[in-house]
């Protein structure tokens, strides 16, 4: 979604601003703006469609002295990605600028009444009904003002708002999308995530649902939305600003791809003990209900609900209970059967995706169990949880998922062998086969890594493919169709994935010689039906490329180009089954030419439903 950032101190605040949009850009880079309170008392906004080198460029280094300032990356929702349209807006007085991330429901409504009085609108957005709003209840209050107009919506929100009456203040509030506020020495900031302040500060509080934030270079001021004071913890931020660098490697999506052993390493740290036994202490405070929950929903959308699809067949053979996958968009509207014996999993890189927090939240009302699984600590996902398993996986800044998707599976994985542990459903030296298997995938993920200069070279050969089949068994099915995900993201080329046994049942027409199928034919239980699978591919002439386990010499008769991974339980093999896609997707993209970390369209985190 959009990207917010906010500094009031004593130093200029547009480099300030400018950087952290920077950090922010990959939660959508359909315009960028900020507004600075000049040294005269003005306020200066800039705005710009289009990436934030578009701002930078027209400014052309030529920015205000002077703050507090307000910054803003846009993911276009209401009106079209225009200079208009980009944040900041200001109120009719000009005194007032304001910028937005979330969508305000009833804004249709209120900029009717708002026109009737008289205000005068320049964009198409939402968002500039805050402006409006909020300045017909100003009467030089600006923190009670904010409060009295978000009294009047309805939706979610994470604004910043400054006025030129009040040059050592920035107000900002939250309500369902993140927001935090960083405490300097002598200064404050406001933004959307961690990476946009962390070069001026470690110490941060993360806003809670309905909190307003008086932020001054002296300290911080929190109300809850009924005008009470409120105290919120002060959470030091434990990783470096250099965890959100490329360091060195030419795209984020490619260093996150080379940080995957490590961030197994550090997924796995404490939860599987040198002989292999499996334990998330994490969800010791709801033991007793694990043990009484009779059905599994595992609930996450794009590439999380493919890390879903895999826990849930690990489940429901690990524990012997029904377990299903469900896509967070569509799980609040067809809900299943949900009460206090059922366990929902929610899965998000992000924790702010809407749609997976929604169908939580109603799980919640209707008595379930909930343990989520993310990476982003305090995310929303978290207030929503009654026990929560982070992914320690680092920030993970590329639009397009990879280290997320394998510490997800990983994770979901050992939440897996826990349940099973917990309830006696697999005896423990089995588990701990299984958990000594999960700590050979750092080196192994390391050794499939090297398989790149052999995949760069398939991805030049099919860059110019208009369609792409990717097709996978068992846990491979979730991995076919992450593979082509990832495909559609990074280099816009069509791809679908499909149960291997379902490409007879039609998806087999589409092939012919300038189709390539890619196969997840590593070794398991149903390793022969997929290799009879990618047969009748090969025989109406697709070029296969397999992904099959070393040491399997049967492989190549049927596929032209075989990527051979390490041997691992089958059960364990997505987290290196998809290692070689993503490096496939990524060149294919690279190739191609196309925008590999902010892919057209996309955004890191989607907010809306
Ligand atoms: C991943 O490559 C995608 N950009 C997307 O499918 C993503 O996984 C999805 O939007 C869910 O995000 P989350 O994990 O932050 O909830």
């Amino acid at each position: 979604m959009c990207g917010i950032v906010g500094y009031v101190g004593p130093r200029d605040a547009a480099p300030i601003l400018i950087e952290g949009l920077r950090r922010l850009e990959y939660r959508g880079y359909d315009s960028a703006g900020i507004a600075v309170m000049t040294a005269n008392g003005k306020v200066f906004i800039e705005k710009k469609a289009g990436k934030l080198t578009n701002l930078t460029e027209h400014l052309n280094g030529d920015t205000p002295a002077g703050g507090p300032g307000i910054g803003h990356t846009r993911w276009a929702t209401h009106g079209l990605p225009n200079d208009t349209n980009a944040h900041p807006h200001a109120d009719c007085t000009g005194q007032l600028a304001l910028i937005h991330n979330g969508i305000i429901e009833n804004y249709v409504e209120i900029k009717a009444r708002l026109v009737a009085e008289g205000h005068r609108f320049i964009s198409e957005t939402d968002t500039e009904v805050l402006a409006h709003l909020i300045e017909t209840k100003y009467h030089g209050d600006l923190v009670e003002a904010v409060r009295a107009a978000l009294g009047e919506v309805r939706g979610a929100y994470a604004i910043g708002v400054m006025h030129t009456d009040h040059p050592e203040r920035i107000v900002g509030a939250r309500m369902n999308v993140p927001l935090i506020v960083g405490l300097g020495d002598g200064e404050g900031f406001l933004a959307s995530d961690v990476p946009a302040i962390l070069e001026h500060t470690k110490n941060v509080v993360i806003l809670h649902e309905g909190d307003i934030a008086d932020v001054t270079p002296t300290g911080t001021r929190i109300l809850s939305l009924d005008g009470t004071e409120v105290q919120r913890d002060t959470t030091e931020i434990r990783w470096d600003i250099e965890a959100a660098e490329k360091g060195g490697f030419p795209h984020f999506t490619l260093k996150e791809i080379y940080e995957q052993p490590h961030a197994i390493q550090e997924s796995l740290r404490g939860r599987v003990a040198a002989n292999g036994s499996v334990r998330l202490t994490e969800l010791d405070g709801v033991a007793d209900r694990l043990r009484e929950i009779d059905r599994v929903y595992i609930v996450g959308c794009g590439t999380a609900s493919y890390a879903a699809h895999v826990a849930a067949y690990l489940i429901q053979e690990w524990v012997g209970i029904p377990a299903t996958m469900q896509v967070g968009s569509e799980m609040r509207y067809s809900p299943p059967p949900l009460d206090e014996r059922t366990l929902v999993i929610g899965v998000s890189q992000s924790g702010e995706t809407a749609d997976t927090l929604a169908p939580l939240k109603l799980a919640a009302e209707r008595g379930a169990a909930i343990v989520v699984v993310t990476n982003v600590v305090g995310s929303a996902i978290t207030r929503a949880a009654d026990a929560v398993c982070y992914l320690q996986a680092g920030p993970e800044i590329a639009v397009a998922s990879t280290k997320a998707f394998v510490t997800q599976v990983l994770v979901l994985q050992m939440i897996a062998l826990h349940l099973a542990g917990l309830r006696g459903t697999m005896p423990s030296n089995r588990i701990r086969t299984y958990g000594l298997a999960l700590r050979t995938l750092p080196r192994l993920a390391a050794q499939t890594l090297k398989l790149a200069p052999q995949i760069k070279k398939l991805a030049q050969r099919f860059a110019g493919a208009r369609d792409f089949i990717f097709i996978g068994r068992g846990v491979g099915f979730p991995i076919a169709m992450e593979g082509a995900l990832k495909l559609k993201e990074l280099s816009y080329v069509h791809a679908e994935g499909y149960a291997a046994g379902e490409l007879k049942h039609g998806p087999i027409a589409l092939l012919d010689p300038e189709t390539p199928l890619v196969a997840i034919a590593t070794q398991g239980a149903i390793y022969e039906k997929v290799a009879s699978n990618v047969a009748e591919a090969r025989a109406r002439s697709a070029p296969v490329i397999a992904i099959a386990t070393e040491g399997d010499d049967q492989i190549d008769h049927y596929a032209q180009d075989v990527i051979y991974v390490p041997e691992t339980p089958e059960a364990i093999s997505p987290v290196i089954a998809v290692l070689p896609l993503q490096i496939l997707a990524y060149e294919i993209a690279v190739a191609r030419g196309t925008d590999v970390d902010q892919p057209r369209n996309l955004a890191k985190s989607v907010t809306v439903e």
